[in-house]
């Protein structure tokens, strides 16, 4: 075992990611240097959470460019490879808007470097090499952004949580699994509870199971345990009963698309919490980086929900559990509406939710 949870270990020329499927029983690193192979761990769920989805999508291909760029003497076909394998990655999952934000803020530094070889190009050959570094180093950076984003929602919302409470120390539910495993690290609203225990501020951070696929009873639990944060598993369905009895100050998780109104798409269970939240008048927080926020979306209405295999509901490890012929449905996300959320936590700015009432016809500024 490790001493820093990775779900990513890169190094120039070399992808690997950390099979979360296997967790908490096996801690093993699968290679995903290529982009194929990335794109099978993404659609397979051994990397899942929006940050860690988008990041390993432009990592791999970096480390594809990386160990491939002798093969390439076509500054036209380079390009075309480019933009096939970014089109690839983009049908590798369909809800959170990380790996659209991160495909294209690659294109767009792709285009900078293609103004710049105008002005200044020297041979085809010098061409090509000077777009696989902007690519690469452009993948580089948004890893490095990603770590040191969630350290900021990490402060700003235990800071924003702490400065709406009466209580010395808090008891926190979050659902799914936001951390060091969904991100570069640190984790978003996991990241938030990790802020409030190193500020000896967290009594008990809650976490539920997350059916169907129990990203919190597998990861959550294991993060909490791993980072010896004070932990209790429970049931999605134990959720409403916990916040009447047992005095939880806000809940807080995370999201894989944040749209113009505030709408927001989170793991299926989030809608339910944010209404047994409100029930309760607990603040209801949502946890995210800017590039999970889609202005191109006016309302939650507009984004593609993915809906995932039945056999995640019928089955419980390889057994079967459920009649043989009964209909299933299984969304992975639900949405949010904006006005069950008392405040968005960015790494820029915290839009509370007088600020999301305001801008509720207008577009979120972040
Ligand atoms: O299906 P998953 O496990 O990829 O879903 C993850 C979530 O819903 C997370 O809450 C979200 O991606 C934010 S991760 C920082």
């Amino acid at each position: 075992m490790q001493d820093n949870l990775e779900a990513l270990r890169y190094v120039k020329g070399n992808l690997q990611l950390l099979d979360q499927r296997l967790l908490p029983h096996q801690f093993k690193y699968i290679d995903a240097s290529t982009v194929s192979n990335c794109w099978t761990a993404i659609r397979e769920m051994q990397v899942r959470g929006a940050p860690a989805i988008a990041l390993a999508a432009v990592l791999s291909l970096a480390t594809e460019l990386w160990n491939r760029k002798s093969e390439f003497h076509s500054l036209h076909k380079t390009l075309e490879f480019i933009e096939s394998n970014l089109r690839y990655l983009e049908t590798s999952r369909p809800t959170a808007v990380n790996l659209f934000d991160a495909t294209a803020k690659m294109r767009v530094q792709i285009q900078l470097e293609i103004n710049e070889l105008k002005t200044n190009s020297k041979s085809e050959e010098n061409s090509i090499q000077k777009i696989i570094s902007k690519f690469i180093d452009s993948a580089e950076t948004m890893l490095k952004n990603d770590a040191s984003d969630n350290k900021s929602i990490g402060k700003f919302g235990a800071e924003f949580i702490l400065n709406n409470s009466n209580q010395n120390k808090l008891k926190i539910l979050t659902h799914c699994n936001t951390g060091s495993l969904a991100t570069a690290a640190y984790g978003t609203a996991l990241g938030i509870i990790r802020s409030l225990h190193e500020m000896n501020k967290l009594e008990r951070a809650f976490c539920t199971e997350t059916r169907p696929y129990n990203q919190g009873a597998r990861l959550t639990a294991f993060e909490l345990v791993y980072e010896k944060i004070p932990g209790t598993l429970i049931t999605d369905s134990m959720a409403a009963f916990l916040m009447q009895t047992k005095g939880i100050d806000a809940v807080v998780v995370g999201a894989d698309r944040v749209v113009a109104n505030g709408d927001t798409a989170n793991k299926i269970g989030t809608y339910a919490l944010a209404i047994a939240a409100n029930y309760h008048k607990i603040p209801f927080i949502v946890a995210a980086p800017t590039t999970t926020i889609d202005l191109t979306k006016e309302t939650g209405n507009e984004i593609h929900i993915e809906e995932r295999p039945p056999d995640e509901l019928t089955y419980l490890n390889g057994t079967r559990i459920a009649a043989e012929g009964i209909g299933v449905w299984n969304p992975s996300f639900d949405v949010t509406p904006a006005h069950l959320i008392s405040a968005i936590i960015t790494e820029k700015k915290i839009i509370t939710k007088n600020a999301l009432a305001k801008v509720f016809n207008l577009k979120l500024e972040c």
